[in-house]
C-alpha cells in the first residue's frame, strides 16, 4: 500500500476528554497502529529539563524534538515509552510534565520539528492518531476525523481519579486549575490552536463510558468503510 492510500483516523480533543483511552481501545480493537502525539510534547519537555535548557530557550527544544531518539514500546512490551533507550513512562505522565509539554507545544519550531516525525507513524494497515491538531494540521486528510469533548468538571475528576491512582498527592481542585490553564493555552495559541476540524464528527463524551465512546467511533469507521 503507497503510503498516501494508508487510511488515517484522527482524535483531537482537551485533555480529560478520554481521547487517549479511546484511541488506545479503537486501535486495539480494529488492529491499527497508535500514535500519541502527546507523548512527544511531554518527552520534548523532559528532554529539556534533562538538558538542562532554560524554559524559554526556543532554538535548544526544537534541536531536541528533531533529535531525541524516541520508542514506543509494542503493547506486549507493556506500552512503555522510551527516551534515548530509557524507560520514562511513568515520567511523562505526571501533570507538571503536561504543563511542561503545553508551553513547548505552543512554539512553532517545536511543532514543525515533530511534524514529519508524526507522518512517518503512518503505517499499512492503518493509523489512530490522538492529539489536538491531528485532523486539523497534521492529518488533514484523513479518512475520519473524531472531536472528543466532554464537561471541565468530569475532565478535571477523571485526570485526578487516573494520578490518585498512581499515588496520593493529587488535589481535585489544583487539577481542575491546571486543566483550565492548559486549555486556554492550548486553544489560544496562534499555531494548530485547539479546534474541531471543520469535516470533524463531535462526540460529547461528559455521559458516556468508555466502552460507549470507543463504540461510536467504531461505528463511524463502519459507516466509512474502514473495516468490518
Ligand atoms: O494529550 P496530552 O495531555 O499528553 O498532551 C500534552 C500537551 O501536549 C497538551 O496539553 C498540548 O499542549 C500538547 N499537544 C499538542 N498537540 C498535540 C498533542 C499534544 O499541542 N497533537
Amino acid at each position: 500500500m503507497s503510503e498516501a492510500a494508508i487510511p488515517v483516523v484522527t482524535l483531537d480533543g482537551p485533555s480529560g476528554s478520554g481521547k487517549g483511552t479511546v484511541s488506545r481501545a479503537v486501535a486495539r480493537r480494529v488492529g491499527w497502529h497508535l500514535l500519541d502525539s502527546g507523548a512527544l510534547y511531554r518527552l520534548v519537555a523532559l528532554a529539556g529539563i534533562e538538558h538542562k535548557l532554560a524554559a524559554d530557550d526556543v532554538d535548544g527544544h526544537a534541536r531536541l524534538a528533531a533529535a531525541m531518539r524516541v520508542r514506543f514500546g509494542t503493547e506486549r512490551e507493556g506500552e512503555r515509552v522510551l527516551l534515548e533507550g530509557r524507560d520514562v513512562t511513568a515520567a511523562i505522565r505526571t501533570e507538571t510534565m503536561g504543563q511542561g509539554a503545553s508551553r513547548v507545544a505552543a512554539w512553532p519550531a517545536v511543532r514543525a520539528a515533530l511534524l514529519g516525525r508524526q507522518r512517518a507513524f503512518v503505517e499499512a494497515p492503518g493509523l489512530v492518531a490522538d492529539g489536538r491538531d491531528m485532523g486539523t494540521v497534521v492529518f488533514p486528510h484523513a479518512v475520519l476525523k473524531i472531536f472528543l469533548t466532554a464537561s471541565a468538571e468530569e475532565r478535571a475528576r477523571r485526570r485526578y481519579n487516573q494520578l490518585k491512582e498512581k499515588g496520593p498527592g493529587a488535589s481535585l481542585s489544583a487539577l481542575s486549575r491546571e486543566i483550565a490553564e492548559r486549555d486556554a493555552r492550548d486553544s489560544s495559541r496562534a499555531v494548530a490552536p485547539l479546534v474541531p476540524a471543520a469535516d470533524a464528527a463531535r462526540i460529547d463524551s461528559t455521559d458516556l463510558t468508555i466502552e460507549a465512546a470507543v463504540e461510536r467511533v467504531i461505528e463511524l469507521g463502519r459507516r466509512r468503510s474502514l473495516w468490518a
